[in-house]
């Protein structure tokens, strides 16, 4: 840390000195006005310097203020989302909703974030012309905030909806990555095609949260009615959101960890394969089947959160490791699913999603996705025996993870690579140590398996050149 902000410091001595040669000569040489604006400028210049001394310290929670939308009809099945990641006297932010919420969640627990309620779109001389008033209505609670004067300290808003999970500690880690007191606009657009295509590739999709660095924020909140204005005609909120900032300037960032989750059904093989990439959200649970089998929606969510509050930088990061001995893979995705191949597959293979979902958008031929996929498959060489996560313990050394098998494969063994079965294996235990995993870095692994029906995993950097194969 020290050696670049010396540079600075370095460099400042210099411009410093130079502008103030320069005031100087032209004190001598020129007249007054212009005399007047140098000296203006270097005197900004100056302050300039002074700002990007080694007095920044890291981000933490504290510098991230959520602007969450709602509505108070929804809220009763969909508080369990929210409540499953916030953190009272921890996260800072609001959730907006259309009206005031009803008497059965009076008075509002603390658990919640603290509500507000929108102000009446009616007053915007546009109004009669908009085109989707409930999404002017989430969009003006950026505007909203803002007025609030609650941002003391604030470095990034982050919107979200009110079925959004987000994975706080990785959107930290995440953001700390940008310097905050530039203009940045940070998320990821849709897993289909179809969506970034009928709205726009440039944009960051909302449900899976985005975040905009504050002197955004800034710029934005004085020209958002206008933007309203210009694009009254535009349906979706985080659609308008990307255009208005295009205006300002300002392109999309994309982080591999934001998912608006457009898809369908059984999103388990989508979970099971992540990017490598600290995980920030999830969105969309209501038209996906439950995470868990056997569980549903909310609890599912509270579940995934067991794992997720002792350890984010490990969710759903995927390893895989070999036994030689029978021809298996390993596959875990941490905190969510373990699978077993009876072969050996690549890591280039296993880290494509078996395609258990749909896309959002039917009919029509594929491609449907913005990534590769794998077919799910009847071959027993290919069809892994698939296990889910049951618990986590902290022990002295590290964390254990444990994933329980939830259906019988019904299958043959795969005769190719040796007919060794996994059926007896019923649990896997996989340990990881406590030190966070560095953001885009793949941790390796070792299997210990001595036939019974238990079988460890070690998760461990990977050697120098290590082949995942
Ligand atoms: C977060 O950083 C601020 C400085 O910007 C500091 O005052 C505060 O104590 C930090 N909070 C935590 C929880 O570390
Ligand atoms: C939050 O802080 C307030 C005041 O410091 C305290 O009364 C309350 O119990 C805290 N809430 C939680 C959920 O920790
Ligand atoms: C295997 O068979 C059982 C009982 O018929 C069934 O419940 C289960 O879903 C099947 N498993 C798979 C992976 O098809
Ligand atoms: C696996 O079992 C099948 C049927 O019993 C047999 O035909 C095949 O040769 C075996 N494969 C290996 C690699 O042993
Ligand atoms: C592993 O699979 C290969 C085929 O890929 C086969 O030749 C070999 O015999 C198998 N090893 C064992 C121990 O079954």
């Amino acid at each position: 840390m020290s050696s670049p902000s010396y540079h600075t410091s370095i460099l400042c001595k210099y411009y410093l000195i130079i502008s103030l040669v320069a005031t100087f000569f032209m004190l001598f040489f020129f007249n007054l006005t212009y005399i007047s604006s140098q000296y203006v400028d270097s005197s900004i210049f100056t302050m300039k310097c002074e700002e990007a001394g080694p007095k920044e310290t890291t981000a933490n929670l504290s510098h991230l203020m959520f602007v969450l939308v709602g509505s108070s009809r929804a809220w009763k099945h969909r508080r369990t989302y929210i409540e499953s990641w916030w953190r009272p006297n921890a996260t800072r932010g609001n959730i907006f909703l259309d009206v005031e919420p009803s008497e059965e969640f009076r008075p509002w627990s603390p658990t919640f974030p603290p509500f507000k309620v929108n102000e009446d779109l009616r007053k915007l001389r546009i109004y009669p012309k908009l085109a989707n008033r409930v999404h002017i209505r989430i969009y003006r609670s950026i505007l909203e905030t803002y007025r609030l004067k609650q941002d003391d300290g604030v470095r990034w808003y982050v919107t979200g909806d009110d079925d959004s999970v987000f994975f706080v500690d990785n959107m930290v880690d995440v953001l700390s990555k940008y310097d905050h007191t530039e203009k940045h606009y940070i998320g990821m657009f849709s897993e289909t095609i179809k969506s970034n295509f009928h709205f726009s590739f440039d944009m960051a999709f909302g449900g899976g949260g985005y975040a905009l660095s504050y002197p955004l924020v800034e710029a934005l909140v004085e020209e958002l009615d206008n933007c309203i204005e210009r694009y009254h005609y535009i349906w979706a909120v985080d659609h308008l959101q990307s255009l208005c900032l295009a205006d300002l300037g300002v392109d999309l960032s994309l982080e591999k960890g934001f998912h608006q989750m457009d898809l369908y059904g059984d999103i388990s093989g989508f979970l099971s394969s992540q990017p490598t990439a600290p995980l920030v959200s999830l969105h969309h649970f209501e038209t996906v089947t439950p995470l868990f089998p056997g569980m549903d929606r909310p609890g599912s969510v509270n579940h995934i959160m067991k794992a997720a509050n002792v350890d984010q930088s490990r969710m759903l990061q995927q390893s895989i490791c070999h036994v030689r001995a029978s021809n298996w893979t390993f596959s875990v995705s941490w905190g969510y699913s373990v699978h077993i191949y009876e072969k050996i597959f690549p890591r280039s293979y296993l880290k494509l999603p078996i395609e258990t979902f749909r896309p959002w958008w039917h009919g029509g031929p594929p491609p449907f996705y913005m990534f590769n996929t794998r077919p799910v498959s009847r071959d027993p060489c290919e069809a892994p025996h698939w296990f889910f996560f049951v618990s986590i313990e902290q022990e002295k050394e590290g964390v254990v993870t444990s994933y329980k098998r939830k259906f019988p494969r019904n299958m043959t063994s795969c005769s190719f690579s040796g007919n060794t079965s996994a059926d007896p294996l019923t649990t896997i235990r996989v340990f990881s140590s406590k030190t966070p995993k560095p953001g885009r870095k793949v941790e390796c692994c070792d299997v210990e398996y001595e036939g019974a029906n238990v079988a460890y995993m070690r998760l461990r950097d990977c050697r120098r050149h290590e082949i995942i194969a």
